[in-house]
């Protein structure tokens, strides 16, 4: 097992540059195997669950060709050739790692198919609910058979000749809309889903840059089958969820400065700017890119942190940042909310559980709720052995929180953090120890911000 520690932070970098971003990834991959002739994916994230993608679609006839390797990140450029929408059955099953993006895009390319597959994935993957594209998709006409209940991982999903359906999601998410409108593309007709609140739309956007057309109607997304991608090159920008890590190590440091370097600016993704807004950071972007996928340059100047609510329709724009935004709740003043997220019981881990577990073990007071927590912020942190519960975002965020604690921090099973961003040793490194360009953090920074306040006022005095 792989263990990471982390310690009181020496220096804030100038600049990071995270790698591609998971969601945009995933879907390229995806895609550009569907479509007749070869894409070239640009900025992809070589991560554990992405190559996941790449493989499966190179099991279902797929060609992959690398083109460049970055040291300590791994495959950045990639070209896929595919054959058009009629993929080959795969020689064995199909394995999708601890990726639900992958199992549940997939299943929906699957169900067009005229062949049967099997899926399968890691303990984490298997205890997934995939009962939310197994309905969908069988309305459609699939045959989707998995276990028990919550129709786990393994999975099979044998094709037929789907009909297109009117689908009103039951819960916000983007994997479940993606899979069935990717589904869509094999049913003659008009496949509409109906969403609750916005989830991510890089699916859609996607079927822009790939040729294929689709209309949003309100709250409605419609795609009509019949149409296949078109090879087209594609860049991916920096994953926010990636950055969202620095952004609150910087907002949490007083005069401290961070660049995130060509981040992703989607707005169905921006929320973990929104909310360390609200909650007092100092937080500016400015977009270079605003085709397709918006890009540009993320900008977290340091200072103190107050305590806010997040819930309701914003939830799915910050769910993958939830574990992080704890962290910065912990060190904000004040007691923060977090409600309406019950979706964070069926990530990787529970997250809810997880979260609230390992920042208690650090000194924190929180009360769980089914569908968040309540945190009190502005405890002095103490570092502790944590868990990592084979979450990468719970291992990175507590790797942050280790940042702002008395002490070591010990992060056990760190080797998850491949799944979603590899090189993210390195960047920590540039924290705990110092690199070059880097803003030294002023011994102040290390007085928990209480007794900083008192000694700021009997300045004051
Ligand atoms: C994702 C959607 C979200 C997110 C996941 C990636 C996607 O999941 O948590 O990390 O790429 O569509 P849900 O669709 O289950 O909310």
């Amino acid at each position: 097992m792989a263990v990471l520690k982390s310690k009181k932070l020496k220096s804030i970098p100038a600049e990071i540059t995270v790698p591609g971003d998971k969601s945009i990834s995933h879907r390229s991959a995806m895609f550009a195997g569907l479509a007749k002739g070869t894409t070239v994916i640009e900025g992809f994230l070589p991560s554990e669950d992405c190559l996941c993608t790449v493989k499966a679609m190179e099991a279902l006839g797929a060609i992959v060709e690398p083109l460049e390797e970055v040291e300590g990140v791994g495959l950045v450029k990639l070209a896929i050739t595919g054959n058009g929408m009629r993929l080959k059955a795969p020689s064995k099953p199909v394995d999708c790692g601890n990726s639900g993006t992958t199992i549940r895009l997939i299943s929906g390319i699957l169900s067009g198919q005229d062949f049967k597959t099997e899926l399968f994935g890691d303990e984490s993957l298997s205890r997934r609910p995939m009962k939310r594209v197994a309905d969908p998709l069988s309305q459609m006409g699939a045959k989707i058979t998995g276990q028990g209940e919550k129709i786990c991982a393994p999975l099979t999903v044998e094709g037929c000749e789907l009909k297109p359906i009117y689908y009103k999601l039951p819960v916000a998410s983007a994997q479940v809309k993606s899979a069935i409108l990717l589904a869509g593309l094999f049913a003659p007709g008009k496949t509409t889903v109906v969403e609750p609140v916005p989830t991510r739309n890089h699916t859609e956007r996607l079927f822009s840059h790939f040729g294929i057309k689709w209309l949003r109607e309100d709250d409605c997304v419609s795609v009509y089958g019949g149409q296949e991608p078109r090879a087209t090159d594609i860049v991916v920008p920096g994953d926010i969820s990636s950055a969202a890590f620095w952004m609150v190590a910087a907002a949490a440091t007083p005069n401290a400065q961070i660049t995130l370097k060509n981040v992703g600016l989607n707005p169905t993704r921006t929320g973990v700017i929104n909310v360390l807004l609200r909650m007092g950071a100092h937080v500016t972007s400015a977009e270079t890119h605003s085709e397709g996928e918006p890009r540009g340059h993320v900008i977290v100047r340091g200072g103190e942190l107050n305590a806010t609510v997040i819930g309701g329709a914003e939830i799915p724009n910050v769910i993958d940042e939830l574990p992080i935004l704890a962290v910065a709740a912990a060190l904000a003043r004040g007691k923060t909310l977090i409600r309406d997220a019950s979706e964070l019981r069926v990530k990787e881990t529970d997250r809810i559980a997880a979260v609230a577990s390992n920042l208690r073990l650090m000194g924190v007071t929180v009360t769980e709720h089914p569908d968040g927590m309540e945190i009190e912020g502005g405890a002095k942190l103490h570092g502790a052995t944590l868990p990592s519960y084979g979450d990468h975002r719970i291992a990175m965020a507590f790797l942050v929180a280790g940042m702002f604690a008395e002490g070591t921090t010990t992060l056990e099973g760190a080797e998850c953090i491949s799944t979603s961003y590899p090189g993210f040793e390195r960047h920590l490194d540039l924290f705990l120890n110092g690199g070059p360009g880097g803003t030294p953090i002023p011994v102040m920074s290390g007085i928990p911000q209480t007794v900083a306040e008192k000694i700021s006022r009997n300045h004051q005095a």
